[in-house]
């Protein structure tokens, strides 16, 4: 029996991908400090999936920690989502993210080289692809930092291409996402964000449950069919099925690879506002404020790689996406807690 290891397994994107894999049939560990999320969502996917996985507390940043699940458990692959993503944060705590996103990576990668553990799936963002305007973006639009997340992740992906040319015996698989977005159909797992959201989707869920009064809408001019910005929204679901299919394109042995993974299809502000009202027949009060600074107008995947190479591409429609965010959030008006 092997295992695969998810860093960060509690979190939003983990805890969907965890219930993927043991739908799939796969063993799961979870290693996971719990600094943004919470074990209660690892309870839930085992409930959903009627199976159990292995729970581990640990940092990335503890040689130690990491080299004793290699020794109990016999790992073949690692999907390293276990790290920090708030863009404001990060030019606030710059070294904090550097040392967690790419210290914790360069970590994780001598204990599993002690190891020789070699397949790795790596959690990357769109946002490496800076303010490019010439959307839908494939994997070969040039790759630039606009701040610390950002850079954070750049960085790491080339310390991962070093790695595997350093050493022909890794296989490691980029996946770089674009807007992660809804939650599981059961609503029983979602998006648990600390605080004030900075993102579109959690933002909307919680002023429709009345937790905040409105939504700001950052720009009315952009050059856009409804002069808001466009975005490519991606379900959980859609996402957690891309790194299955990622593991098992590692498993044939394929060196270093990126992807992209979205749904090629751009959809703007009031789109997104306008059917999530609709569908869940709800108010979400709104109204237009300044750009938000750093933003672009359009930014959306060409993603015919990773349907070519992987075989994967979105099923979700825009309404499962709005249905499903507002099952999770009016299920759990506060998260996990
Ligand atoms: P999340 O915060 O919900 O999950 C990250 C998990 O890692 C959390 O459970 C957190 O407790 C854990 N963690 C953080 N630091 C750790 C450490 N030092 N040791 C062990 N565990 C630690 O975030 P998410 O949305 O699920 O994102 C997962 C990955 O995907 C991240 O690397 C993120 O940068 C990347 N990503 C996310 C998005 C997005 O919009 N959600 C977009 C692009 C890329
Ligand atoms: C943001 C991050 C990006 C990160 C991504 C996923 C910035 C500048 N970019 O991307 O690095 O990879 O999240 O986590 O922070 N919007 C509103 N009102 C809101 C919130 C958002 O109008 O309250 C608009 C934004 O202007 C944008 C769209 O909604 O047009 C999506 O915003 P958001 O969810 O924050 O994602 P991105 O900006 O694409």
């Amino acid at each position: 029996m092997s295992y695969v290891l998810l860093t960060g397994g509690s979190g939003y994107i983990g805890s969907h991908t965890a219930l993927a894999l043991l739908r799939a049939g796969e063993q799961v560990i979870s290693f996971d400090n719990y600094s943004n999320s919470s074990p209660e969502s690892l309870r839930r996917v085992e409930q959903l999936a009627g199976k159990s996985m292995v729970q581990i507390k640990g940092d990335v940043l503890d040689a130690d920690a990491l080299a004793a699940v290699f020794k109990q458990y016999p790992v073949k692959a690692v999907v390293h989502f276990a790290g920090l993503k708030a863009v404001g944060e990060s030019t606030q705590k710059p070294l904090w993210y550097y040392e967690t996103n790419v210290g914790g990576t360069i970590k994780l990668c001598q204990v599993m080289a002690e190891f020789g553990v070699k397949n790795l799936v790596f959690s990357s963002s769109a946002t490496v692809y800076g303010n490019a305007q010439n959307s839908p973006l494939p994997e070969t639009t040039p790759t630039v930092a606009m701040n610390p997340y950002g850079q954070s992740k750049l960085m790491t992906e080339w310390v991962l291409q070093d790695l595997q040319r350093s050493d022909s015996s890794w296989n490691i698989a980029v996946l770089r996402y674009f807007n992660p977005v809804g939650a599981d159909a059961s609503g029983c797992i979602g998006e648990d964000p600390n605080g004030i959201p900075n993102n579109l989707m959690p933002f909307i869920t919680q002023v429709a449950v009345g937790k905040r009064s409105e939504l700001q809408i950052f720009g009315s001019d952009y050059p856009t069919a409804d002069g808001t910005g466009v975005r490519d929204y991606i379900h959980v679901t859609d996402l957690a099925a891309g790194h299955v299919a990622a593991l098992q394109h590692l498993s044939k042995g394929e060196g270093f690879d990126v992807f992209n993974l979205g749904s090629g299809l751009g959809l703007s502000v009031l789109d997104i506002v306008t059917r999530f009202a609709a569908v869940n027949q709800l108010e979400v009060p709104y109204q237009f404020v300044e750009r938000r600074p750093g933003d672009v107008a359009r930014y959306f995947a060409d993603p015919s790689k990773a349907k070519a190479v992987l075989n994967w591409q979105t099923e979700k429609t825009l309404d499962d996406i709005v249905r499903d965010s507002w099952n999770w959030q009016k299920n759990n008006p506060n998260g996990y807690n």
